[in-house]
């Protein structure tokens, strides 16, 4: 037996277009004629309105969400949308072109009905910009806001997706570095967010020191409470402020990350000032594809100004652009000794 409510033929456009807007038609199973009325599905009670329960024929689900597009948009259509899209908890990020904004609405809904755990639909209404490296994004399908739980690596985290910098695309990142991480360590998670960095390496190993640094105020409030949520206050020092201010009174580090890709490079030469003898950072940058690891490799000798350094690996993140992409240099910061850096391989 299913939820639905019960409407005068004569009533049943108007009352569908009012279902629609209020978001509560069930789109699980098929609205039902009969000589006088029809019977549309829905979430939940809708005030006004004769609620009934009965047996309605299930929609069959689609396969996939360019069967469901199918449905609404045509082929031209379709093949201007790009279908992959970030899913953050139960928000789900896409891009949508210009020309399709018109059934912005309908691609939303699509997706909230082929993917089940998706509760909210937002468009990419920007890019991200400023210090915060905030994405605006607007909401065209499912519930009405922008703030979510996102789990990964065991770490639970609460974070708002209009307000602060998040990729759930780095998250083989996160555990790849929480596998290097040792007992003992402090380290200095830069540029920290909502505290992915520092919490999946909690996870993996609770036995360490990170000061997590954030500049974006409603980013600290995040890092703040996810640090509770997951019982890292032990291992977990957020600090909220300028890296280039805040590094001064912290001790020295065993290993620095640094995940800001625009405008890393000018944290590099301080990262090199605040990492133990021998210790690693973990260097993210944004480079032209076309010789990448050698432009990297270029930019690190420059602000390693002088000191020696070993690049331990390198390694393509992820795409960028169809020009750009993301690379990490793993490097082993040697203040001092030169003898030290034979003995590390150079790429
Ligand atoms: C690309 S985001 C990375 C966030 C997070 N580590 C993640 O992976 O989701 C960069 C972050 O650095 C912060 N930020 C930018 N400049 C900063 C600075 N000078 N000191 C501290 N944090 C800064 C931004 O607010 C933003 O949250």
């Amino acid at each position: 037996m299913v939820l639905c409510v019960k409407v005068k033929r004569e009533e049943a456009k108007k009352v569908k277009k009012k279902l629609i807007e209020k978001r509560v038609m069930n789109t699980d199973y098929k609205p039902e004629h009969s000589k006088d009325f029809v019977f549309f599905p829905v979430k939940e009670k809708v005030s006004g309105l004769e609620v009934i329960e009965r047996e309605l024929e299930r929609v069959e689900k689609p396969k996939n969400l360019k069967e469901e597009l199918k449905k609404i948009m045509s082929e031209e259509e379709i093949k201007k949308l790009v279908t992959s899209f970030d899913v953050i908890g139960d928000i789900a990020i896409i891009e949508i072109p210009k020309e399709l904004e018109s059934k912005e609405r309908l691609i939303g809904e699509a997706i909230l009905h082929v993917h089940k755990n998706v509760k909210v639909v937002c468009k990419r209404a920007g890019i991200h910009s400023g210090v915060f490296r905030v994405r605006p994004v607007k909401i065209i399908a499912g519930e009405n806001r922008t703030t979510t739980v996102y789990k990964e690596s065991g770490a639970v985290m609460k974070l708002d997706v209009s307000k602060v910098y998040f990729s759930p695309r780095l998250s083989f990142e996160r555990s790849r570095i929480a596998s290097l991480v040792k007992p003992g360590e402090v380290i200095g998670a830069w540029f920290a967010g909502v505290g992915p960095f520092p919490l999946v390496i909690f996870k993996k190993q609770p036995r360490v020191k990170i000061y997590a640094i954030e500049l974006n105020p409603d980013a600290f409030k995040y890092l703040e409470e996810n640090i509770r949520i997951n019982k890292a206050q032990e291992a977990i020092i957020p600090v909220l402020g300028d890296v280039r201010e805040k590094v001064k009174n912290l001790p020295l580090f065993d290993r620095v990350i640094m995940p800001l890709p625009k405008g890393g490079e000018d944290f590099l030469e301080l990262a090199f000032e605040r990492v133990k003898q021998g210790g690693v950072i973990h260097f993210y940058h944004f480079v032209p594809k076309e010789g990448a690891f050698e432009k990297t490799k270029q930019v690190i000798k420059e602000k390693a100004c002088g000191k020696k350094v070993g690049i331990i690996s390198m390694r393509r993140v992820r795409d960028f652009s169809p020009s750009m992409i993301q690379v990490v240099a793993d490097i082993k910061a040697f203040k001092y000794s030169s003898s030290a850096v034979k003995k590390t391989k150079v790429l």
